[in-house]
């Protein structure tokens, strides 16, 4: 097992990365849970893990949320039955919610943690890539409005994340691709080193090899670790995390989110902010080379759903939560390990890449 910390002076929290984790945590979770927790999770996960982490718990009094698996249900009414839930359960404010799942229950949970009783305790143990390398990490808490995804929302971050490599193993081949894209983002805006070991280690990533899975998620989350802890609130540096997001978000969009998952669109995104970049001058076309070699090595898709147009993108686009004063900003790789945050350029620049991919 590997440990890493979030510096963020009295909210600071350990992140615990390593195999087998679920079963230790009775020990692991004495100082992050008092006696009464509330354990959030999907019928999904619960089938592979609950009963693992329940035969866990100890003594503690748990009670159960399981809310209905998909994005649709990170919603206000799901929001809404869970402070049913918790009050008809009688928790009060000593109580620590546990969030088992990939980042659908991890956001929800901490939503409801944010504003239950004005705050209460939560512990992340994500169970998909996404969620281990990702969403866990960091506090971005919300439920999804029907104008908009994670527009309900607050920062609240977790006591503690425990993310156990193991339950990677029953993951959907394209729900593990899908976080692999965010792993190979580290890579790009903050660690040439790790995106050469990526490259080097594909077979090892794919065939989930616990040296290499704990690797992988441990480095990403320090990377994360990082940049939140110089930006919690995403005021500046926080933004290079959302490097191949504006383009990515834009496509999810217009396929009305039935055609991507998320990660996928983010590959397809981190492609075409490559090109983008380099088109600015602002990075040789190696990025991009090296993008459209891995990306496919790890399941993931390098081209731009059909039927999506320019114009559809470039609306898409002015809709995006990133946008301050009407202009879209960009993250913008530079050499391979470094990204910057642009909000000037040639439109003409944004029009040839969007021409070239859609
Ligand atoms: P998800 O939570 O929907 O999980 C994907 C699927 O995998 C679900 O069907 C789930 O039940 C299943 N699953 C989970 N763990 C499993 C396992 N170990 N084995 C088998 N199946 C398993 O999707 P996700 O990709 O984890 O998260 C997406 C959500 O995360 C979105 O709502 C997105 O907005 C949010 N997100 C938040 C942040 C953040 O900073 N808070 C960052 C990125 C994404
Ligand atoms: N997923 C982007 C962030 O946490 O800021």
């Amino acid at each position: 097992m590997q440990t890493l910390n979030v510096e963020l002076g009295e909210r600071s929290y350990p992140i615990f990365v390593g195999a087998g984790l679920l079963a230790q945590l009775d020990k692991l979770l004495d100082s992050f849970s008092g006696s009464q927790v509330a354990v959030f999770t999907n019928p999904t996960v619960r089938a592979l893990y609950g009963d693992a982490l329940l035969s866990a718990l100890g003594q503690r009094q748990v009670d159960v949320f399981e809310m209905p698996d998909g994005e649709q249900y990170k919603s206000l009414a799901t929001y809404q039955a869970a402070m049913d839930f918790l009050m008809h359960k009688r928790h009060n404010r000593t109580t620590t919610l546990l969030a088992l799942g990939g980042g659908v229950v991890g956001d929800l949970t901490g939503f409801v943690a944010a504003t239950f009783q004005r705050g209460v305790n939560f512990v992340q143990i994500p169970t998909t890539l996404l969620a281990q390398v990702d969403s866990s990490v960091g506090g971005k808490t919300a439920v999804n409005h029907p104008a908009g995804k994670n527009m309900i929302g607050a920062f609240y971050q977790p006591q503690a994340v425990f993310a156990d490599i193991e339950t990677l193993r029953t993951l959907p081949p394209r729900e593990y691709a899908a976080g692999l894209a965010e792993v190979a983002k580290y890579g790009v805006i903050a660690d040439a080193e790790f995106f050469d070991w990526l490259e080097s280690n594909v077979d090892a990533v794919m065939q989930k090899d616990a040296a290499a899975l704990e690797h992988m998620v441990h480095r990403s989350c320090e990377i994360k670790a990082e940049v939140v802890a110089a930006d919690e609130r995403e005021t500046g540096v926080r933004a290079i995390l959302n490097f191949g997001h504006t383009f990515g978000h834009a496509l999810e969009k217009i396929t009305q989110y039935k055609v991507l998952l998320h990660g996928e669109a983010v590959a397809v995104g981190m492609l075409i902010a490559a090109d983008f970049s380099h088109a600015l001058g602002l990075c040789g076309e190696d990025v991009q080379e090296r993008l459209l070699a891995l990306l496919p090595q790890l399941g993931l898709p390098t081209g731009v759903p059909e039927g999506v147009e320019p114009e559809a993108m470039r609306d898409a686009m002015g809709m995006d939560k990133k946008v301050v004063d009407g202009q879209v900003r960009f993250i913008v790789a530079q050499t391979m390990g470094h990204a910057q945050l642009i909000d000037e350029y040639p439109a003409t620049a944004l029009d040839t890449v969007l021409d070239k991919y859609c």
